[in-house]
């Protein structure tokens, strides 16, 4: 800060002046209540360019561009300031050799021991650089984010016409072979091949629906033990001897409303998963019990029912990890998976209002966890009415 006359050294006044005008990082100087400047300090001079001499009596507008200026900036900092005692600010500001650079700023009322406004602080620093880096980490960002989209889209698209293609090719061919066939034992079971591949076709396209989030579901209040036994009851003849098939269901489940097809269909998936995982002899465990969150789990709050299908199956490699829920990602060898199972499983539990989480280790197993909302108790309704 000037000052004319030669002030005592041991004056607190004097040493926050040195401290101030130690400081070169930071523009640090005063306004009086109209705005105008008052001191200016070295780190003022260092970042704006003007000597305390050409700036001590213009208005701090001076630092704004015309843009700005025009917009009224100045004044409503200002304004803000003398209003709320604080006004903060983050924009281009002029050098007085007409550059600009990236400012963040802060403007605080000062005032007397009787309350009466007798200026504003004004603290600027430069921070182009970081701006500079934060752009930069967000258009990295951006491409790596388009660069992934590409990629799914890519597969997404590749997966779905070869598989319609497979399905094509058989309708084709069993078509034309039943229009030439004379044996009507032969043509019946050409049609049945026909209507087979249509039925797969219709099921990729509801587990894609699903995935999207656009298939319609058929809400229920579902019992969790009844639902799992009839899964179980589907997958007893899928699964080979020496896979051992445990369950554990906690005692007094709530009812949940979802679409029960649906949500057997994502349990028989993450079973399929779990057997697909587990070369020669090991154990899958199904467990479900009632969890309340707080959003640990994708920001969820309140109850629900926790479905955990634990195998000791090879375990997901950590760069495969976070691929899994992809449309027609798969590891599995040609004509074994079509990588859509997890998708879908992923698309229920976002349309449910619920969740799908993964822990795994290589060589020792995987859990996947799916949650979904719990209904309150009430004896009205009865279970899948
Ligand atoms: N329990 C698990 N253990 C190990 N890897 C798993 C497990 N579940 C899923 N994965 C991995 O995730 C991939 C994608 O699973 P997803 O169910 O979506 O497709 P898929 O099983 O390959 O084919 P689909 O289910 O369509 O027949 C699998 O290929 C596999 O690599
Ligand atoms: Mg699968």
């Amino acid at each position: 800060m000037v000052s004319a006359n030669r002030p005592d050294p041991f004056m607190p006044a004097y040493r926050y002046e040195q401290l101030v005008q130690a400081v070169v990082d930071y523009a640090i100087y005063m306004l009086d209540p109209s705005g105008y400047v008052v001191s200016w300090n070295a780190g003022a001079e260092r970042i704006k360019g003007y000597r305390a001499e050409e700036v001590i009596g213009r208005h701090f507008s001076l630092f704004f561009t015309p843009q700005d200026c025009l917009d009224g900036r100045p004044e409503r900092l200002l304004r803000q300031a003398l209003d709320q005692g604080v006004a903060q600010d983050e924009g281009w500001r002029v050098r007085k050799d007409g550059t600009q650079f990236w400012a963040l700023a802060a403007l605080d009322v000062i005032r007397d021991h009787h309350g009466q406004v007798i200026g504003l602080a004004k603290i600027t620093r430069d921070i182009t650089d970081r701006r500079d880096s934060a752009l930069q980490l967000d258009a990295m960002r951006a491409q790596l984010f388009q660069a992934q989209k590409l990629e799914a889209l890519g597969q997404l698209t590749g997966g779905l016409a070869h598989d319609f293609n497979n399905l094509l090719t058989i309708i084709l061919s069993s078509a034309r072979l039943a229009l030439v066939s004379k044996d009507p034992a032969r043509t019946q079971n050409l049609l049945e091949h026909i209507v087979d591949a249509g039925q797969r076709g219709a099921q990729l396209t509801r587990q894609l629906l699903s995935f999207a989030r656009h298939q319609q579901f058929t809400v229920t209040r579902v019992n969790p033990v009844e639902l799992v036994a009839s899964t179980r009851s589907l997958l007893e003849h899928a699964l080979p001897d020496d896979i051992e098939l445990e369950q554990q269901l906690a005692p007094d489940l709530p009812l949940i409303e979802v679409d029960a097809g649906q949500l057997q269909m994502v349990l028989l998936n993450l079973l399929f998963n779990a057997r697909d995982a587990i070369e020669g002899a090991g154990q899958i465990r199904l467990e479900v019990r009632v969890v309340t969150l707080v959003g640990e789990v994708e920001g969820l709050h309140g109850q629900f029912v926790r479905f955990d299908v634990h195998d000791t199956g090879q375990g997901i490699a950590p760069y495969v990890l976070p691929r899994i829920f992809e449309p027609f990602f798969t590891t599995k060898p040609f004509g074994k998976g079509t990588g859509l199972g997890l998708s879908q499983v992923y698309g229920f539990a976002k349309q449910s209002n619920g969740a799908i989480c993964v822990a795994s280790s290589e060589g020792q197993g995987t859990c996947m966890s799916l949650y979904l909302p719990a209904q309150q108790h009430d004896g009205d309704l009865q279970p899948n009415e």
